[in-house]
């Protein structure tokens, strides 16, 4: 039997569709004296800028019951650092590497895209879901209109690379942002990015995190990209990339069972760095053992 495991989403082949979630794997490099890099399908980098970003002040992570809170702010190098410090080190590997880009603005979005477009990397990945992000006091990806319109204008600066667009949460119909998306050209799309919460703590009346509110990760956040997915793939054609709160390899099909072809492990990474081995051994075990030749048969294959 060949490697169950192989996936292909919009031309790009990976070794396994697993991918490490922005923002929780560093440039990849951090990892590489902990878990072997070439094993892994592929990794989201840290979202970029076109300048280095310092982040919010601390404290910015907290645990909760059943995942994490951050407000990290997207701190990173900035695009031309990128290019110059990281993409070398993680192109010795061959695991594939997405770019996860963001902009303040429209022309930021696109400047980003542009550079990044030319570069030896496998993807782009568009964050439009980060609260942070946003234009006239919106956020990009809570206004259908907004989404589309950043959408078209990065699509048409990009010409060598899929485009995946990353999904928020954060709004009452995740469908209509799936068909915004897609009617802007986007090869792809991730969900879900982190739902909206927050802490306060009882005895000082404060909240935990400087930034008052975070984004609520991990397995509490399961459940609702489920769902997310799943109405997705009732109303999309393009490929969705599953997110949230995946800890094992039942988690991971049943994202695959909602819709996805390919899935990111992200909190997860944070409990162990090398779960995702753990994960793919268990994939292919169940694939054997369960007579399935490749695993993009289990997408969308859910029995309501
Ligand atoms: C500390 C932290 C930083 C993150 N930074 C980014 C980021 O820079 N860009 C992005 O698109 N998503 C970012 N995310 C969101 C994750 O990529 C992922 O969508 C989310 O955590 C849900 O997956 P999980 O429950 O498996 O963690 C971040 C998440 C965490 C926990």
């Amino acid at each position: 039997m060949n490697n169950p495991l192989i996936t292909e989403i919009c031309g790009v082949k990976f070794n396994n569709p697993l991918i490490m979630a922005s923002g929780t794997f560093g440039y990849g490099l951090e990892y590489s004296e902990i878990i072997d890099l070439n094993k892994i399908g592929g990794i989201s980098v840290k979202g970029i800028s076109l300048n280095e970003v310092q982040g919010n002040p601390m404290p910015r992570i907290m645990e909760t019951h059943a995942g994490m809170l951050n407000a990290i702010g997207l701190q990173n190098v900035g695009v031309e650092k990128f290019i110059k410090e990281k993409l070398p080190g993680i192109k010795k590997y061959s695991t594939r590497i997405i770019a996860n880009f963001w902009g303040k603005t429209v022309d930021e979005y696109v400047k980003v895209a542009e550079v990044l477009d030319k570069e030896d990397v496998d993807m782009l990945e568009m964050n439009i879901s980060c609260p942070n992000i946003k234009e006239g006091g919106i956020a990009f990806g809570t206004d259908p209109k907004m989404t589309f319109d950043v959408v078209s204008e990065v699509k048409k600066a990009v010409n060598n690379k899929p485009l995946v667009v990353k999904l928020s949460p954060n709004v009452s119909d995740i469908s209509i942002f799936g068909r915004a998306v897609e009617d802007a050209g986007a090869d792809a799309v991730s969900a879900i990015n982190t739902l909206l919460g927050m802490s306060i703590n009882t005895n000082t009346r404060k909240p935990f995190l400087s930034n008052v509110t975070g984004g609520l990760s991990g397995p509490a956040i399961k459940p609702v990209a489920v769902k997310m997915v799943y109405d997705l793939y009732k109303t999309i054609s393009i490929p969705i990339i599953g997110i949230g709160g995946i800890m094992n390899y039942k988690d991971v099909i049943e994202f695959y069972l909602a819709g996805a072809s390919a899935v990111q492990i992200g909190t997860a990474n944070f409990v162990d760095p090398e779960i995702t081995l753990e994960i793919i051994k268990d994939l292919e075990n169940y694939c054997i053992e369960n007579k399935i030749a490749n695993i993009s048969q289990l997408s969308g294959g859910i029995v309501v």
